[in-house]
């Protein structure tokens, strides 16, 4: 059954307008259903359907990224839009059919949709820039400016479709949406859709279309590098999850505070533009900022009810440092997250620690944690007070702006919509609630223990 508001709108809409656009190729650029077309049509086929089978599941989104643009791309060089189109059609029923039996029927359609409008205004943008698709010969030199404007166009609409229905459903923002599905991985793509000019030149040149399926060989490779260097990438954070757990455990007060920081940090730099490694580095600081207290010496003060003695408050400054020295045993973790998780208690105003730090000394990602952590700390329980409501805390950021946190993050915390995300979350409060005319201390400092 089709979903409801715009994702159903958008799905119809591909639909016709795919049929459209497919029945229009076909009248504009006839099949010519020649010997060689049809030996050309399987071996592109085949090497789609294969392509598709190695798919890789390695952005961020844990989406799948598969290789199959390469021979279709190839297609449009070779047979020309509606060639192209067809052989997309053709690869996508058998590979759904062979792979995907229990996605539902919608899905299917809105992605057989999207591929045959990528693949044919990609097409038509070739044809229209003066290439010529043939299989008898391949002009390099007039066929490379069209060929790059077809392989933007196609990466245009493809990744563009599907990041607005994916978006409408989520109820997010498109552009955010668009970098966490392509995970980075667009100019990678751009630069395999080089291989498709390389195989349609192959086959033009070699007369047996078998030696064309060669071309799988390098797509293995590709397959088996990526996927075990995001398997690894994937292990290394699982792994981090499950420290960070561990010493959660030991107060069920902080009990995914780690996590949240971390998915809120994430918010933020997405927000803010940042992107790659850098938003990784942050997300990761986000995660393990809190390692620290990992060290036995906080036992004690972690289950600790009473007010803090002033060693205790010495020992609480030192975690920052003690977090540090751990994530440096670990030597995949680059030198900003260990900046980042040493300097999350520096406050803007400079009366943080360990360091004293003060304005943008303080490393952006540190900026971002201090005010992640204290929204978390604030909207959740404590054994002293319910979680506080998004006004309050909303009031408290706004306060302590330019003292306390750097105005630019608490800006973009306030307007947009990420507050309200949290506050989704955040239960009902009950009779101890503390009211906003008095917020506690240890509001505006994160949690009592940070
Ligand atoms: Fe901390």
């Amino acid at each position: 059954m089709l979903p409801r508001g715009p994702v159903r709108t958008a799905i119809i809409v591909a639909t016709f307008t795919a049929a459209a656009l497919l029945l229009s190729l076909v009248y504009l650029f006839p099949p010519t259903f020649t010997r060689e077309y049809f030996i050309a049509f399987v071996t592109l086929v085949a090497l789609s359907v294969a392509a598709t089978l190695l798919h890789l599941k390695f952005t961020e989104a844990g989406s799948t990224s598969s290789m199959d643009f390469v021979p279709e791309l190839g297609a449009i060089l070779l047979l020309g839009p509606s060639g192209a189109v067809l052989v997309t059609l053709t690869s996508e029923l058998i590979s759904e059919s062979l792979l995907e039996r229990a996605k539902p029927a919608y899905k299917k359609l809105f992605n057989a949709s999207q591929l045959i409008l990528a693949v044919g205004l990609a097409g038509l943008a070739f044809v229209e820039f003066g290439g010529l698709p043939s299989l008898e010969s391949f002009p390099i030199d007039r066929s490379f400016a069209p060929f790059v404007v077809s392989v933007l166009v196609y990466f245009a609409v493809n990744t563009g479709t599907v990041s607005f229905v994916v978006a409408a459903s989520e109820g997010a923002s498109f552009l955010p949406t668009w970098r966490r599905l392509t995970g980075g991985l667009i100019l990678f793509d751009l630069t395999m859709s080089s291989l498709a000019f390389a195989l349609a030149w192959f086959y033009v040149q070699v007369e047996n279309p078998l030696f064309v399926l060669f071309a799988i060989i390098p797509l293995i490779g590709l397959r088996y590098s990526y996927g075990t260097n995001f398997e690894l990438q994937r292990l290394n954070t699982d792994l981090l999850r499950l420290m960070v757990k561990t010493i959660e455990a030991q107060d069920p007060y902080t009990s995914g505070h780690s996590l949240r920081v971390s998915e809120c940090a994430r918010a933020i730099c997405q927000e803010l533009g940042l992107r790659g490694k850098q938003q990784r580095n942050i997300e990761t600081a986000a995660l393990l900022h809190d390692i620290g207290k990992i060290d036995v010496a906080y036992n004690e003060i972690l289950r600790q009810k009473g007010p803090l003695t002033p060693e205790q408050r010495q020992l609480i400054r030192d975690h920052p440092a003690r977090g540090v020295d751990i994530v440096r045993s670990i030597r995949s973790i680059p030198g900003d997250v260990l900046a980042c998780i040493r300097h999350h208690h520096e406050r803007w105003d400079g009366d943080g620690y360990p360091d004293g730090l003060s304005g943008s000394e303080i490393p952006l990602g540190a900026r971002i944690i201090m005010v992640c952590d204290t929204i978390d700390a604030m909207t959740t329980a404590r054994p002293y007070r319910d979680p506080l409501p998004i006004s309050v805390v909303r009031e408290e950021l706004i306060k302590h702006c330019d003292a306390q946190f750097d105005r630019a993050v608490v800006d973009v915390v306030l307007r947009s919509g990420i507050l309200e995300r949290i506050g989704d979350h955040v239960p009902a409060p009950s009779s101890r609630l503390i009211t906003a005319s008095k917020p506690t201390p240890e509001v505006v400092t994160g949690s009592r223990t940070n």
